[in-house]
């Protein structure tokens, strides 16, 4: 192509095409001492008060499916976590966070940032995914550690998360049942070190003196939870 020509085209490009496309904001986490967690304010209050649509929410989905795939699975090497039958209200704290930069996810961001996704549109997804059921193909971990996990999940981690991992939708605890292994155990591992700067501070106490074959044990245990109402048909 002649120079004077291509010099035209790039003139023609719409300016969006040619900005940057925009940062993940930062917003104050665990690492603050005025840090509160699941504090009653931003855009999760807002987001919270609207009457999500599952029908709007299929639409919207559209822009997260290329990693989390249509059924919300994401991916069994934990690359992207499984969505399908977690608690709206988690979903919705979850993406306010990583708006508003208390999660941090550079990789989602520009998918999912307040420039691209509207609060109606979270609000229609969150339902939407929440009543999708839970895939039981999910990844596992090797299993050579059951015992161990079982006990330490009975002993440190069944208060808040439950039974069969269903969390609490009420208190924005997720539902760990049918996430994939190599997931669980990298955010117990990021909560543990501070990297997940959204965590509960409480559960961070549990984990600070937890080993990576710890870490492993208790997210092999979960990922072989299953929570009945939300499971997929066999
Ligand atoms: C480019 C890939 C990508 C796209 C597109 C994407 N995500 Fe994600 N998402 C991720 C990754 C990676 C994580 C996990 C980050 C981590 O390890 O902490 C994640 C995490 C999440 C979580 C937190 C899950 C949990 O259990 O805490 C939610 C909720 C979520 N994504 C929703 C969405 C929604 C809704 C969209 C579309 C508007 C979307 N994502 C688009 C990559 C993506
Ligand atoms: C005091 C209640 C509490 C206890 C005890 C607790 N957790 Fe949590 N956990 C939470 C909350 C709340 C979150 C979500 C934090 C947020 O808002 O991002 C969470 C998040 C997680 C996540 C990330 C889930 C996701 O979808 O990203 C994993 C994995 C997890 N917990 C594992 C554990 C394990 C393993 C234990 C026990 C060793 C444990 N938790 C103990 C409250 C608790």
């Amino acid at each position: 192509m002649k120079k004077h020509v291509l010099s035209l085209i790039v003139l023609l490009m719409p300016l969006s095409v040619l900005a940057a496309p925009p940062q993940q904001p930062k917003a104050e986490g665990i690492e603050s001492p005025n840090y509160v967690w699941n504090a009653d304010k931003g855009e999760k209050k807002e987001i919270l008060k609207l009457k999500g649509n599952a029908e709007r929410g299929k639409e919207a989905y559209q822009g997260c499916q290329g990693c989390h795939k249509p059924t919300g699975a994401g991916i069994p090497d934990g690359t992207y976590p499984q969505l399908a039958g977690q608690h709206a209200s988690v979903l919705i704290k979850q993406m306010a966070d990583t708006r508003e930069g208390r999660r941090d996810n550079p990789k989602m961001f520009p998918f999912a940032g307040k420039h691209v996704v509207t609060p109606q549109e979270i609000a229609d997804i969150a339902v939407y995914l929440q009543n999708m059921k839970i895939p039981r193909d999910n990844g596992k971990g090797p299993g050579n550690a059951l015992a161990l996990g079982k006990d330490l999940y009975s002993k440190d981690c069944l208060t808040c998360h439950g039974d069969n991992g269903e969390g609490n939708a009420g208190k924005f605890y997720p539902v760990l049942a049918g996430q994939h292994f190599k997931y669980l155990a990298r955010e117990i591992r990021d909560i543990r070190d501070g990297r997940r700067r959204n965590a509960n501070p409480k559960m961070v106490k549990v984990v600070k003196d937890y080993t990576g074959a710890e870490a492993e044990a208790v997210a092999d245990y979960m990922s072989r939870l299953l929570m009945p109402e939300r499971a997929a048909e066999k």
